[in-house]
């Protein structure tokens, strides 16, 4: 998959570039193209913003370096995806449906928003990663983008997609790992049993049981 970022802050992607992310990028699964806005704004100082027409607090990000940085990275397939708090919110459903596509483009906001201009000349589809207000799309988009990028075949085994939070409909249940004893806490003798129909059994019962009470809205 190709994902292009277009941003006025190109710095801030730098965690892409480590752990699975950059394995898979590595590996030629994931593409990553950081294009930076301002390089297409025609204003002699370089300006992406602007006051709000009719007034109001802050700036807006201008129409035409948003419309160029697009036009230079889309095609026909491309699916482009705009991080607000406006937009619909964000779930691992979402996720595996973005990871189906072959070029993702994030368009990442940052002042106040953007001129709704950009919203008609372009199909874009607005994302929120939840009921609060970050600074900018940067780390939304990285947020979604790590997330869908988990759903791509080969970037982490399906045996770990199946058996996480919200693949069954509820929470995962708790996990150890060795020593089997630490500060005299003992892991769970089920765990140390052997017997796989046990385990299951325990694992299922812990998952209830933190889901009940974690996110009652799940059950
Ligand atoms: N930009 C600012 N806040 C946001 C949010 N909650 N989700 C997505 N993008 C945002």
């Amino acid at each position: 998959m190709k994902i292009d970022i277009l941003t006025l802050f190109p710095e801030m992607f730098s965690p892409l570039n480590s752990s699975i992310l950059k394995r898979a990028t590595d590996s030629g699964i994931l593409e990553f193209n950081i294009v930076n806005i301002r390089d297409f704004s025609l204003d002699k100082h370089k300006k992406c913003d602007d006051y709000p027409f009719g007034g109001g607090a802050g700036m807006l990000m201008s129409v035409q370096p948003l419309y160029d940085a697009i036009k230079s990275v889309k095609t026909e397939n491309s699916k482009i995806i705009f991080p607000s708090p406006r937009g619909k919110v964000f779930n691992q459903k979402i996720a595996k449906g973005l990871s189906q596509f072959d070029h993702l483009i994030f368009v990442c906001g940052h002042y106040e928003g953007v001129d709704e201009r950009i919203f008609e000349l372009f199909d874009i589809e607005e994302i929120s990663i939840g009921d609060y207000v970050l600074t900018g799309g940067e780390l939304p988009s990285m947020v979604i983008i790590d997330t869908l990028s988990r759903f791509i075949n080969g970037v982490i085994s399906s045996e770990s997609l199946e058996n996480e939070s919200f693949s069954n409909g509820l929470l995962e249940y708790p996990q150890y790992t060795r020593p089997a004893e630490f500060m005299g806490l003992k892991v769970p003798e089920v765990l140390l049993s052997g017997n796989h129909q046990e385990v299951d059994k325990w694992r299922k019962e812990e998952s209830l049981k933190v889901t009940r009470k974690n996110r009652q809205d799940l059950l």
